[in-house]
C-alpha cells in the first residue's frame, strides 16, 4: 500500500517536473523555514550515517541512531522555541502527518534492526525514505 502511493507520487512529480513545478507552497514563517531546512539536512545526514553502520555490519546500532534521529522519539524537538521557529504547526494538517507517518516508519525501522538481523534491516530500508520522498515530491516552503 505505502509502496503503490509511492510510486503513484514519484509518477506524478516525474509527469510535471520538467514542465512546471506542481508542489503545494507552504507558507512557513522565516524562522520555521530555516529550523526546518536544519533539521533536513540533519536528517541527510542521520540518513548517511544509519547506511554506514548497516554497511558495516552494525545493525542494532544503525536502529539506535534511526530511532534517537529520525524516530518518533525525535519528535517534540521544536517544543521550546518561539511558535515562529516551530515547523510543525504551521505546516497544512496534511504535510504535518506526512512527517508524523515518517517519525512512525522510522520507529518501525529502529524495531526491526533492534533484532541484529541484517536482511530484515536492508529489506526494512525503504522505510526510512519514503516519507522523504512522499513529502518531498508533494510540499514546498519556497
Ligand atoms: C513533512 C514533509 C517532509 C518530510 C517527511 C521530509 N522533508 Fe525534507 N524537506 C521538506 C521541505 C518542505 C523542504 C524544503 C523544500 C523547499 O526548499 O521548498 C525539504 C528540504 C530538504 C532538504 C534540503 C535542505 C536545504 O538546506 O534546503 C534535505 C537535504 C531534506 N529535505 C532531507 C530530508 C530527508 C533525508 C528526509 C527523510 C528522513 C526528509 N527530508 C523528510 C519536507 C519534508
Amino acid at each position: 500500500m505505502q509502496k503503490f502511493v509511492l510510486i503513484s507520487l514519484l509518477a506524478f512529480a516525474g509527469a510535471s517536473s520538467a514542465a512546471e513545478d506542481v508542489r503545494i507552497l507552504a507558507t512557513l514563517p522565516t524562522p520555521a523555514v530555516e529550523v526546518l531546512r536544519d533539521e533536513m539536512r540533519a536528517n541527510m545526514l542521520a540518513l548517511n550515517e544509519i547506511l554506514v553502520l548497516i554497511a558495516e555490519g552494525k545493525v542494532k546500532e544503525a536502529g539506535i541512531k534511526a530511532e534517537q534521529e529520525l524516530g518518533v522519539s525525535s519528535m517534540g524537538r521544536h517544543r521550546d522555541k518561539p511558535f515562529d521557529a516551530r515547523p510543525g504547526p504551521h505546516m497544512p494538517p496534511e504535510m504535518h502527518a506526512l512527517g508524523m507517518e515518517g517519525h512512525k516508519s522510522a520507529s518501525e525501522f529502529a524495531r526491526i534492526a533492534a533484532s541484529g538481523e541484517r536482511n530484515k534491516t536492508v529489506d526494512a530500508l525503504p522505510g526510512l525514505t519514503s516519507a522523504c520522498v512522499s513529502c518531498h515530491a508533494v510540499y514546498r516552503i519556497r
